[in-house]
């Protein structure tokens, strides 16, 4: 029977990642965040739903599509399906890998514009505009600088046409109280105040359509089909479809529990357009949007033609997808930019990981081995502080993720392995076997083995495949039913458990 808190629903997404690009490190780092949220919330007991995939029309994908000579789709089938192996192959734990291609998508899309319409909140009318094809958007002489995309630094392009209108303008009001009063709707702070900000001017309405002679690869509109759906119309609606609107049991039981991930280049389509959309179909919004910062290489923009692209696959190879996924929790604050640079993560790999994890995992290991034949005894009696900082993790973590601050947790599980290395160095084991003390010996080691235990727990979300190595090394195994809650009771490592030191969990990285 399932524990009652597995009954608490929690839905989280990623963007859907435009097919114009191979996965590259800011793709994985956002669905390397929403991964570590569905494993921790998993393991706490929660019934997650984890949602990825790939966005598939517009200008963009045509173009690249065009440049490669293939039709759209066949282009989209290839690098949707390179973002899935790639997703597969580090391991994510989604539990649908959506693309707005899919047949269940596009009817979704279909039947919401066909209710918008009827509405009466599409209209049809002409615009001007300068468009960047690199945002697929339209931006307002405020938002250009020097006549540029402010994200792109591109030429805008004046673009005239008529086209069908979505009344975003009408819910304006509604939207700034709606944020005004929800104050965790959109964080951290200084992205909702950027929102607020744009808010300030009036909105104009949202233009939702492309005529099929200047861009024919999208979802026809179901009252006019000379037109296809504006990809951002579109796209967002797969928060959706992902999660089975309109009467999938799912969508019932999910979709008031929503978090959007995104990075802040996509910030007003997910805090304006989409929260306005919701309320024009008569939905809730989603819960929470988290907006991160955005990933340097080297201090400059990460670009195919500066040829700095940094891609996970590379990363796996080269040092081991763990050790890259930790790199990335571990270094960006939430809500800043970071710039990667590879000294820093082999820095990181060699002191953080080789020397303070794995070093200690070896150690403890090897001393049981040596002293002990390997075998755990368990002795009452001899804890030193090694509980409480565990127990001060435990207690801590929750919050922490509830609050999306991935590096304050690595930093606070880290108590723990640094609290155990000094442990070691204070009680020198070697010492008490030289002199024959074996039951204090034995109670110094349990309390460290102990603690490895507590970090395989606290470590899962993070680093999973590393905890179930060491999880194998310290001769136990994780059971499905068992919750955060309960496994973090310290002292559950039995007696008479065999344990083996095996190969460092962390090879060094030789500069
Ligand atoms: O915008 N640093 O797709 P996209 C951090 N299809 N994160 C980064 C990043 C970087 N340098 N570069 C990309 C789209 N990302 C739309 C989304 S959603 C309904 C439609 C991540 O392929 C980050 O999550 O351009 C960012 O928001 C997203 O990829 C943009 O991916």
């Amino acid at each position: 029977m399932d524990k009652p808190l597995r009954k608490e629903p929690f839905y989280i997404t990623t963007p859907i990642y435009y097919v114009n690009a191979e996965p590259h490190i800011g793709h994985t780092y956002t669905t390397v965040l929403a991964d570590t949220l569905a494993r921790f919330w998993r393991l706490y007991g929660k019934d997650v739903y984890f949602l990825t995939g790939t966005d598939e029309h517009g200008d963009k994908v045509m173009q690249a599509a065009k440049a490669e000579g293939v039709e759209p789709k066949a282009y989209a089938d290839r690098i949707s399906g390179m973002f899935r192996s790639t997703f597969e192959e580090v391991g994510f734990t989604y539990d649908r890998f959506i693309r707005t291609t899919d047949a269940d998508h596009e009817k979704v899309v279909t039947d919401i514009l066909q209710r918008v319409y009827d509405k009466g909140d599409i209209y049809f009318g002409e615009y001007g505009g300068y468009y960047c094809t690199g945002c697929e958007r339209f931006y307002t002489e405020k938002e250009m600088v020097d006549g540029k995309c402010p994200d792109h630094q591109t030429e805008l392009k004046y673009i005239s046409e008529k086209n069908y209108f979505f009344k975003m303008s009408k819910y304006q009001d509604w939207l700034i109280k709606y944020i005004k009063d929800n104050p965790s709707f959109i964080e951290p702070e200084r992205h909702k105040n950027k929102v607020l900000s744009f808010l300030k001017d009036p909105l104009s309405d949202l233009c939702i359509s492309r005529p099929k002679s200047r861009l024919p690869w999208g979802i026809s509109l179901p009252f006019d089909d000379n037109y296809v759906t504006y990809v951002w119309f579109d796209a967002l609606i797969n928060y959706l479809t992902g999660v089975g609107y309109p009467d999938g049991p799912d969508f019932v039981k999910y979709w008031k529990t929503a978090h959007h991930l995104t990075a802040k280049d996509i910030l007003i389509p997910h805090a304006i357009y989409w929260p306005t959309m919701l309320k024009a179909m008569g939905l809730e919004p989603y819960k929470t949007l988290k907006v991160h910062g955005y990933w340097q290489v080297e201090k400059a923009k990460m670009s195919k033609s500066l040829g700095n692209v940094v891609r996970p696959l590379d990363m796996k190879e080269k040092y081991g997808f763990e050790q890259f996924r930790y790199f990335l929790l571990r270094e960006m604050s939430f809500g800043l930019d970071s710039s990667f640079n590879e000294e820093l993560l082999v820095e990181r790999i060699n002191s953080d990981l080789a020397n303070d994890l794995g070093n200690l995992v070896s150690r403890v290991l090897g001393m049981t081995e040596r002293y002990q034949n390997g075998v755990v005894k368990k002795l009452d009696g001899h804890e030193g502080k090694l509980p409480d900082v565990a127990s001060s993790i435990a207690d801590e973590l929750p919050g922490l993720m509830e609050g999306f601050r991935f590096r304050k947790a690595m930093l606070k599980i880290w108590e723990l392995v640094t609290a155990a290395n000094a442990f070691v160095e204070e009680h020198a084991p070697w010492a008490l076997n030289k002199e024959g003390k074996t039951e204090v010996l034995a109670g110094v080691l349990y309390d460290l083995l102990e603690s490895l235990r507590m970090l395989s727990v606290f470590l899962t979300p993070f680093m999973p495949r590393t905890c179930d190595k060491l999880r194998q090394k310290l001769g136990i195994k994780l059971n499905e039913d068992e919750v955060f809650a309960d496994l973090i009771k310290w002292g559950q490592l039995p007696d008479g458990t065999k344990v083996t030191k095996g190969e460092a969990l962390f090879p060094r990285v030789e500069c």
